[in-house]
């Protein structure tokens, strides 16, 4: 499935959650298998998003449906998971706790068990419904700006 909120939520252990509708066929397999993968899309592979965010696994193969789309998947080390050549970042987790009392989410938190990335491929950007490239790095403030920040600081220190 398409994720949105996955983050990665403690360095030690690292810890990635993803919060997922409980109906979805995700949520199912999380359940059952007690491990996910999360491939962070790369800023070409938005169909893949599209297609794995609007078909629900319980209806549509969708591992099927990617591949006949020309998307190439690897055998994950540590799980049994079909993980996606050419993303960001790819991790495959373990299920530690899951969290059902949240909403209509349930939080489910893996420990990463192992990852890989490529600095060099860019992330996909998903925001208002809409796909976007990563754009410019916003320039730090001035140094005046700095300087005066610093001086706040100091005035409203604690301790
Ligand atoms: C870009 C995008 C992000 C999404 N993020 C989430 C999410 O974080 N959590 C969620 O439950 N559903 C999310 N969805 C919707 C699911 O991907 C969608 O309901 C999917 O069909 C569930 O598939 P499944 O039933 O095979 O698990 C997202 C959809 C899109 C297109």
């Amino acid at each position: 499935m398409a994720a949105e909120w996955t983050h990665h939520v403690s360095y030690s252990p690292s810890l990635i959650a993803v919060n997922v509708r409980q109906d979805d066929a995700t949520a199912e397999n999380i359940n059952e298998s007690k491990e996910f993968g999360v491939n962070l899309a790369a800023e070409d592979q938005n169909i893949i998003c599209s297609i794995t965010g609007q078909y629900t696994g319980k209806r549509v193969d969708k591992i099927a449906l990617l591949k006949k789309m020309g998307i190439v998947f690897y055998e994950s080390k540590k799980i049994k998971v079909p993980m996606i050549t050419g993303a960001a970042m790819n991790a495959e987790c373990k299920l530690i706790k899951q969290e059902e009392q949240l909403g209509d989410h349930i939080m489910f938190i893996g420990e990463v068990v192992e990852i890989s990335a490529d600095e060099r491929i860019k992330p996909l950007i998903y925001q208002n419904g809409k796909y976007w490239k990563l754009g410019d790095a916003i320039a730090k403030p001035a140094p005046e700006t700095l300087d005066k920040i610093n001086e706040l600081a100091n005035i409203h220190r604690k301790f």
